[in-house]
Formats: C-alpha cells, sequence, structure tokens
C-alpha cells in the first residue's frame, strides 16, 4: 500500500510518521509514504497555491490549478474519464466539514492500494477540484485545526496499523476498542502494587476465562461512563445488561 500526502508543509511529516511502530514498518517496505509537496505543481514563478475567496472574507483558499496538476502527475484520473468507482485508489480532501472518519473509515481504506490524502488549508481549497476528481471529504472529528496535516497523520496511523504486519501483535487490532464497538478495558503493568493501589486480582490469577471476563466487565463500565452512545451499540448478553445495570445504580447512589 501507498500512501501520498500532499501538503504545503512537506517538514511537517518528516519526523512523525518516521517514528516507532510505522517508521519500522515502512523500513520493512510493509507499506510506503510519499510526500507531496504542493508547492512543486504552482503554476507562476512565486509559486503560488493559494488565494483570497471570491466573494470576501478572511482566510486563503487553495487554488485549483495545482491541485489539478498534483493530482493528475500521481496518475488520477478525471472523473468524466472514470467508468465507475474506484474503491482501490481513493483520493482524501482533509476537512473540518467532511464525514467523519471512524474505525469503519480505516478498515475501508486498508484494503486500497494507494491513498491520496490532500492536506486542506485554510479557509479551504477550491471547490472545482471536487467537480474534476472522485475525493472523499474526510474530518477525524467534530473541531476546526488549522490546517489537514494532523489530520492526515492520524489518517495514516489508524489506517497504517490494520495492514497484515504492521503491528507486532495483530491480535491487539483485533481487540481495538472500536472494533467491538466498546472502549478498552483498563490495563496494568509492572510493579503489582504502587503506593498501595494493588493490579485487580483476576489479572494476576493466571486463569484465562476469568482475565477475559473481567476485561470485558471492565470495558462495559468504562464505556458506560466515556462514551454511553457506543454502548448502545453494543451486543451485551443478559448478564452484562444486569452487571451494567448494577454499574450505573451504583453510579447513581455516589
Ligand atoms: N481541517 C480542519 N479541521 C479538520 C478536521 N476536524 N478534520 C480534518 N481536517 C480538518
Amino acid at each position: 500500500m501507498k500512501f501520498e500526502i500532499i501538503t504545503l508543509f512537506p517538514d511537517y511529516f518528516a519526523l512523525s510518521l518516521r517514528q516507532s511502530m510505522l517508521g519500522k514498518a515502512v523500513e520493512k517496505k510493509l507499506f510506503d509514504i510519499q510526500i507531496v509537496d504542493l508547492r512543486d505543481f504552482a503554476v507562476d514563478k512565486h509559486r503560488t497555491v493559494d488565494d483570497t475567496p471570491f466573494g470576501g472574507g478572511g482566510g486563503m483558499v487553495l487554488k485549483v490549478e495545482p491541485l489539478d496538476r498534483c493530482l493528475a502527475s500521481l496518475g488520477f484520473e478525471h472523473l468524466a474519464d472514470m467508468t465507475e468507482r474506484d474503491e482501490k485508489n481513493r483520493i482524501i480532501l482533509t476537512s473540518a466539514a467532511g464525514k467523519k472518519f471512524e474505525q469503519s473509515t480505516a478498515i475501508r481504506y486498508s484494503l486500497c492500494s494507494r491513498l491520496a490524502i490532500i492536506c486542506g488549508h485554510y479557509l479551504g481549497v477550491d471547490e472545482r477540484i471536487m467537480s474534476l476528481y472522485d475525493i472523499d471529504e474526510v474530518s477525524i472529528g467534530d473541531y476546526v485545526l488549522t490546517g489537514g496535516e494532523p489530520a492526515a497523520s492520524v489518517i495514516v496511523d489508524a489506517v497504517a496499523r490494520l495492514i497484515p504486519n504492521v503491528l507486532g501483535n495483530f491480535e491487539s487490532a483485533l481487540d481495538d476498542s472500536y472494533m467491538n464497538q466498546m472502549i478498552g478495558t483498563p490495563c496494568y503493568t509492572r510493579p503489582s502494587d504502587y503506593k498501595n493501589i494493588a493490579v485487580p486480582s483476576p489479572l494476576m490469577s493466571g486463569d484465562h476465562k476469568r482475565i477475559r471476563q473481567f476485561r470485558r466487565e471492565e470495558a462495559i463500565k468504562k464505556c458506560s461512563v466515556n462514551r454511553p452512545d457506543l454502548l448502545e451499540q453494543a451486543e451485551l448478553s443478559s448478564e452484562e445488561e444486569k452487571l451494567l445495570a448494577e454499574f450505573s445504580a451504583k453510579k447513581n447512589e455516589k
């Protein structure tokens, strides 16, 4: 799989995407990341890539010509020349106004051969680029960033870790909170006792069934506090429903 990140700030990615698990995975050629400097596709000698918006108002808008030239140079076809949607080669535009990026979106993109990500810009991108190419406008959450670079970084991370062999332990990807529509269980490591706070005994028991059950129950409790919306979609057994009711009643007593 190949990520192509189209940005005005290539240095932003120099360190972040070369660190830790992702850096190692790139070294092992499990996927590739190409950083593309949009200024290389400017049409004037000042390498201008943005301009003020028609109709007035503050902020700058990414110009359509450099983006068009850039996507064409990466080999993407114009919509007018396409016969069907190309699921394997997607273009993303990061934007606060885009569709919400979720774990299900990351799974879908992890099956692509190529993912080009245009880092949006304050105020935005000339809308005509959306008529020229088949682009998914994607938001990483309900807040506004100054630029799309952090969003691109989040998307690459969430997608890349789903590529086979990127994670040392693939079970942890399957175990992901959002894969199961539930937030992760609390976890602990050595020492077993710290400032008189002991690690919960089921985790020290060596009994795998007990450990699994404890983790699931704790995940349900945490989810009910932090993300009740996720819990509504989760499939709970009648035992778990009972546990949740007891936990909620106790919480309300406090
Ligand atoms: N650009 C600005 N805000 C953003 C957001 N929340 N997600 C993606 N791109 C953005």
